[in-house]
């Protein structure tokens, strides 16, 4: 909802109000943890949105009830504007997940270590479509190529493949069915630093060359810097602030967010690497109880959900939901934008 305040196309995907609670401490225990408070995230045809947040923010789970993994307690998941939770009850058809594919974190545990790369390929390719022979053949080579392995790998098994060539296996598993969107969960917080940038590469190819949208779930801002052109910022499963990658690292408008933007290493960036800065943003944030928008011990908002404010020009898609944010400039761009109807219209 809140990304496509600046345009008209209909997101590919969508979620609205999404909630998920997790029943704690077994059987019978009435404990809920809520993972995720009712969260608003679109992504356009081609985009790449970065999900960014500390451990235990979230961004999995949001990420497996969009595939449908999970089952949401509450909210909507539109696919293409059609709400999926309803058009399509229990599990992800494999009409869904021929439209959506999720690549995971560890590419050692993603790959049965007793068939060959062929035999996930081409499992992947018949639940698609019945090809067989020469046919199949050559789609599994070019799905190779596709992702920059050598043919021959189709003949080896896991172990034989290094980490970065795993994870290369699980991106050409999932273009096996032509997706328009994927998925991708920390997909390269397990590689060689080495490697790590080839992966993102091809990432940018794919939304590039074929108009993938992605999601790509990361605790790394500078690599969401490099690949995403949106950021959006979970806090404690709360959507707290997005906008085009640049400006939210520029200008990241929520004290969350300035703590994980202060982590990154920039030397053009006064302030990075601050000790005396992040020891104050850490004990501001800190300061939240229950509440993640409660940073303020003073502050009487406690509990009540801040509206969405609009920082700077529109264009930059920039909003922040926190109730000790002013605006820079009483003035002009920065203006004070009262609920998230007003910044829409
Ligand atoms: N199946 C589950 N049962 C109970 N609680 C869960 C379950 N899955 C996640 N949680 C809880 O939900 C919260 C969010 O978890 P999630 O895995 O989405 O975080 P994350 O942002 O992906 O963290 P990380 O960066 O460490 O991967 C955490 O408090 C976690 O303990
Ligand atoms: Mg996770």
């Amino acid at each position: 909802m809140t990304a496509t305040t600046t345009t008209t196309a209909t997101p590919i995907l969508e979620t609205r109000a999404l909630v998920k609670e997790f029943q704690q401490g077994g059987f019978l225990s009435k404990r809920m943890l809520r993972a995720l408070g009712g969260v608003d995230v679109s992504i356009q045809p081609g985009e790449i949105l970065a999900l960014v947040g500390e451990s235990g923010s979230g961004k999995s789970t949001l990420a497996r009830c969009i595939a449908r993994l999970e089952k949401p307690t509450s909210g909507q998941i539109l696919l293409d504007g059609v709400d999926v939770l309803t058009t399509e009850k229990g599990h992800a058809s494999r009409e869904y997940r021929g439209r959506l594919q999720m690549v995971f974190q560890d590419p050692f545990g993603s790959l049965n270590p007793v068939h060959r790369i062929s035999h996930f390929l081409e499992r992947a390719i018949r639940n698609q479509e019945r090809l067989t022979g020469a046919a199949l053949e050559e789609r599994l080579e070019s799905l190779m190529a596709r992702v920059d392995l050598d043919a021959n790998m189709l003949a080896s098994y896991p172990h034989e493949l290094s980490g970065g060539q795993r994870q290369r296996v699980a991106i050409a598993r999932a273009l096996a069915v032509d997706p328009k969107v994927i998925l991708a969960d920390e997909p390269t917080s397990m590689l060689d630093v080495s490697v790590r940038i080839g992966v993102l590469n091809l990432m940018r190819a794919l939304r590039d060359d074929k108009g993938i949208a992605m999601i790509y779930i990361t605790h790394d801002l500078a690599s969401a810097r490099y690949l995403a052109d949106r950021i959006a910022v979970l806090f404690a499963g709360e959507l707290v602030e997005e906008g085009e990658s640049l400006e939210i690292l520029a200008n990241p408008a929520h004290p969350y967010t300035e703590l994980l933007v202060s982590a990154v290493p920039d030397p053009d960036r006064a302030g990075s690497y601050d000790p005396e800065r992040r020891a104050q943003l850490r004990q501001r944030v800190l300061a939240a109880d229950s509440c993640p928008f409660d940073g303020d011990p003073g502050n009487p908002c406690s509990r009540t959900e801040p509206v969405r404010h609009r920082v700077g020009d529109a264009g930059l898609r920039h909003l922040v939901r926190c109730h000790l944010y002013r605006p820079a400039t009483a003035a002009g761009a920065n203006a004070l934008v009262p609920t998230v109807e007003d910044v829409a219209s």
